[in-house]
């Protein structure tokens, strides 16, 4: 896409006698500027430094838009809150993939495209059944998105729109379908096989908790918290994963080999791996003697020798309240009401934290806010999920946005094989001696 100049220009002056470089700077629909760096090592021979991307752009996008300091996520323009109240997840991914919202007949044609491919090759139960029972979800998750490209090699051309488009559909469709299945397979239950006519939340739940000797009846709460769930992690702009599918797939590799290595990114605790620890976390200070023992965990936190971290809270972009932690927090006190689960100790020992961590000096001053992980665990452990699969149902809900920043990439016509450059501080050379003289 073509880029929009801003005002002005960048003057780059060095002390060591390289002549001072203009640099041209582009602005973003909102957001700011940017500096193009792009011609720097040809015209000077130096690179910039900034490990972790603290201010670099990696790309230019028209999918996600976050402002950190308010707390604001908009997908194509639209805000979180809205989205979340008023469109279902498959509205949310025809969204994040084409870039509006579908009309009444544009829903339904893309809901017969999704349920067409609900089902996964039966051949793909037997490759299953090669992982230990007792494996991580995320661990069969990264190998079953990963041989989703054996499975469907007529889908793996990257550079084919059509190819692209249904490994897109496959993905959306499948991903519920495999996670459901590591689930089923872990705990010994048979698979459940998608049933069309249900909401796409509503079968991701069917296939989770059904046996083929007693049917599930989905309570719409849970759905719609679910389907909530799902929207809330559809997109999140160059995050982690993110980052990682449009590397991965900056190679030319296929798109599913793409998507399992966001998969594998997304497992790490200080990314979706979070809402697991976040859990985990809550039940260790239950355990440990509750509300009355959250000081005595603050301070771990805030003691920089321990290592201990405050699972949920904090988030690279977000110096404010994560809009979607509010909407999880609404989702969590409707769905605790609609199971008679009002006095949780688990939900009340969050608030209690919460409220503490917010009101402390040590948060405040990092502005660490709760993330949407905080309460995700939460919700999910009242819909019945078990705790080791919240990450994989992350990963289904973050596909489409995967896809959508996949897509974009291949069709910018910047687009180039991702490789960042170093600040070499190894030895100099040097020659290798005899094995006998090192
Ligand atoms: N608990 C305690 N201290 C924290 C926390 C936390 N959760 N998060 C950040 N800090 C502290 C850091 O120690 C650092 O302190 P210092 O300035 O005294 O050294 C300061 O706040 C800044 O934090 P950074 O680690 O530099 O922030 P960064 O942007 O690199 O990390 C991250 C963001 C990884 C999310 C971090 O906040 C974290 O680990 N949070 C807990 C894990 C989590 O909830 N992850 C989910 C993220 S959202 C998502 O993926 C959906």
């Amino acid at each position: 896409m073509a880029l929009t100049p801003a005002d002005g220009k960048a003057t780059l002056s060095f002390s060591d006698g390289t002549p001072s470089l203009d640099l041209p700077l582009y602005k973003g629909s909102i957001g700011p500027d940017v500096i193009d760096i792009r011609a720097l090592y040809g015209k000077t021979g130096k690179f910039t430094y900034d490990p972790g991307f603290l201010s670099t752009a990696s790309c230019n996008s028209t999918i996600t838009y976050i402002d950190g300091d308010k707390g604001e996520l908009l997908y194509r323009g639209y805000p979180i809150q809205q989205l979340a109240t008023q469109c279902d997840y498959l509205e949310t991914c025809y969204l994040l993939l084409y870039g509006e919202l579908p009309n009444a007949s544009q829903k339904a044609d893309f809901l017969g495209r999704v349920t067409s491919h609900t089902m996964v090759n039966e051949q793909m139960q037997f490759f299953l059944r090669g992982f230990r029972r007792d494996a991580h979800p995320m661990a069969v998750m990264t190998g079953l998105v990963g041989a989703l490209s054996a499975f469907y090699p007529d889908s793996i051309n990257l550079h084919d729109p059509a190819q692209r488009e249904v490994s897109a559909i496959r993905l959306i469709a499948k991903m519920p379908t495999m996670v459901s299945m590591a689930y089923k397979y872990s705990v010994g239950q048979p698979y459940i096989y998608p049933r069309n006519e249900l909401s796409y939340a509503g079968n991701f739940m069917r296939m989770m908790f059904a046996t083929p000797c007693e049917d599930y009846k989905p309570n719409e709460v849970l759905v719609r918290a679910m389907d909530r769930i799902f929207i809330l992690h559809a997109d999140h702009e160059q995050n982690a994963s993110t980052s990682t599918v449009r590397l991965c797939a900056s190679s030319g590799t296929n798109p599913f080999a793409a998507i399992a290595a966001g998969v594998a990114c997304l497992w790490g605790p200080a990314h979706g791996g979070a809402n697991e620890a976040c859990l985990n976390m809550l039940y260790d200070i239950q355990a440990s003697g509750g509300v009355a023992k959250i000081g005595e965990f603050i301070a771990q936190v805030k003691d920089k020798n321990s290592n201990v971290k405050l699972m949920g809270f904090g988030h690279r972009v977000y110096k404010n309240y994560d809009p979607r932690a509010k909407l999880m927090r609404e989702t969590c006190h409707e769905v605790l009401e609609a199971l008679g689960l009002h006095d949780d100790p688990l939900f009340k020992l969050a608030m209690s934290l919460e409220k503490i961590a917010l009101e402390d000096d040590y948060f405040v001053s990092r502005k660490l806010y709760p993330n949407v992980d905080y309460y995700s665990g939460i919700v999910q452990k009242a819909i019945g999920i078990p705790v080791p699969l919240f990450t994989a149902i992350f990963a289904l809900a973050r596909t489409v946005g995967w896809i959508a920043q996949l897509n974009e990439m291949i069709a910018d016509a910047e687009y180039k094989i991702g490789r960042p450059r170093q600040l070499y501080v190894g030895s100099k050379h040097r020659d290798v001696k005899p094995i006998a003289k090192r």
